[in-house]
């Protein structure tokens, strides 16, 4: 039986839910997508399990129902600033006797640089490999084969709030589904979103969604820094509200549709229509009033990502610039506002290298939805067969988990 999963990304302000397959000609396809907004969640952290697990049921109802299949295993995306990425080295001497380095030895590698201080409430979401060394010789990608005596591994270790990670897990569970691995959001979006040649030559993956902003800097094809902020597009939302006295429904359907991040793309004369509350006629306004409003805000946000990239040390490095991706990103004029604070190349990432329903997932907004399928299918597709969760088992589980993402 083909192997059927469903990426789920339960965001801040919408639940979306891919379900696909690895088609013949070993692409993705996806078969059918669910959206609905969230109620449970609060900068992306579960704070009501019902009322999630509800937004779980619907979104997933929707896209069994376009895909004409019942779910099988679901991938689930978790984010929040709880989580936190850590660089971490190890070194083991090479074991066998011709001094050849085999996975066993890797296997010890990637254990001792796991050999971190992770207090009790958090766990380990992903044990990332960025390169090896093998005695004097840096920036190896497989040492498997090679000849050495000492062995390094340089890693990226993703840890977050198991409690968090449990609430997840339990509003999946209580919606009726088996989830088969948990995976940070921003990898997921990087593996929809971004090209091999992008992460190689050092890139910036920022998924700017309602109520985090997730950070993710990839630097010769591994992962260099990641880190969660709590802020996103609901702010912008809530200073139109405010400004315009217009209710959060209007003022988000205003930005939607009128809003822009930069004032001088704004046409000085253009006039937007804002509904008012209480019956009263709607109001005109000239719309550069509105960016008036979004701008500061955004330029804000994009300062605050911009010290992340500047406390990571990696913002020097980044040859491919920025990609962004998430809701907000679809602002308008968030290309130039982020330009403006990063001065660097920026461009918007969609889901790529998808087929089937491609068109109906083709926004920033589905990237992690996507990436998370994608994840799914591809290290179903290492492991040759379904496995059990493999998160927070056995070390060996961990780094079996790393070998298949990385070979
Ligand atoms: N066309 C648009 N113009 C401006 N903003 C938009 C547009 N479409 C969506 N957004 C904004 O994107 C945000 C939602 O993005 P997204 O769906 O990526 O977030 P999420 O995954 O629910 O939340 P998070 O990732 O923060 O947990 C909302 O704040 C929404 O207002
Ligand atoms: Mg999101």
């Amino acid at each position: 039986m083909e192997d059927i999963l469903v990426g789920l990304d339960i965001g801040t302000t919408k639940t979306c839910a891919v379900i696909g397959v690895m088609n013949e000609n070993n692409m993705v396809e996806v078969i059918g997508v669910g959206v609905t907004p969230s109620k449970g969640l609060k900068n992306g952290v579960i704070v009501n399990i019902d009322n999630t697990t509800a937004s779980v049921v619907k979104a997933i109802d929707e896209a069994e129902l376009m895909a004409g299949y019942e779910a099988a295993d679901v991938i689930v995306g978790v984010s929040g600033q709880h989580v936190k990425g850590q660089n971490s080295r190890g070194v083991v001497a090479v074991s066998s006797r011709n001094r050849t380095i085999a996975a066993h030895d890797v296997k010890r590698v990637i254990e001792a640089a796991q050999a971190i201080v992770i207090p009790v409430d958090r766990e380990i979401l992903h044990v990332l490999s960025k390169e090896f060394s093998v005695d004097d010789q840096i920036g190896i990608k497989d040492p498997i084969g090679m000849s050495g005596v000492r062995l390094e591994a340089e890693v990226h270790i993703v840890t977050g709030a198991s409690s968090n990670i449990q609430n997840m897990i339990k509003a999946v569970e209580k919606a009726g589904f088996q989830y088969r691995d948990i995976v940070f959001n921003p990898l997921a979006a990087a593996d929809a979103v971004l090209s091999r040649d992008e992460m190689e030559l050092g890139v910036a993956l920022i998924d700017i969604g309602g109520g985090t902003v997730d950070i993710m800097v990839y630097l010769e094809g591994g992962v260099a820094y990641s880190t969660v902020l709590s802020i996103g597009g609901i702010h912008v939302t809530n200073d139109i509200s405010i400004g315009l006295r217009t209710p959060i429904e209007s003022a988000e359907l205003i930005k939607k549709k009128y809003g822009c991040a930069v004032l001088d793309l704004v046409d000085p004369s253009e006039v937007v229509e804002v509904p008012s509350v209480g019956g009263r006629p709607p109001r005109k306004l000239l719309r550069q009033e509105l960016t008036q409003i979004i701008e500061p805000r955004v330029a804000e946000m994009m300062e605050m990502i911009e010290r992340e990239l500047m406390l990571s040390g990696k913002k020097e490095m980044l040859a491919a610039g920025i990609v962004l991706t998430g809701g907000a990103s679809m602002l308008d004029g968030s290309i130039e506002a982020a330009e403006r604070v990063f001065n660097m190349p920026v461009r918007i990432g969609m889901p790529r290298d998808v087929a089937g329903l491609a068109d109906r997932v083709a926004t920033p907004q589905f990237a992690c939805g996507v990436g998370l399928l994608k994840y799914g299918l591809r290290m179903s597709q290492l492991r040759g067969k379904k496995l059990s969760p493999d998160r927070g088992g056995s070390v060996f589980g961990k780094v079996k988990k790393w070998l298949e993402e990385y070979l």
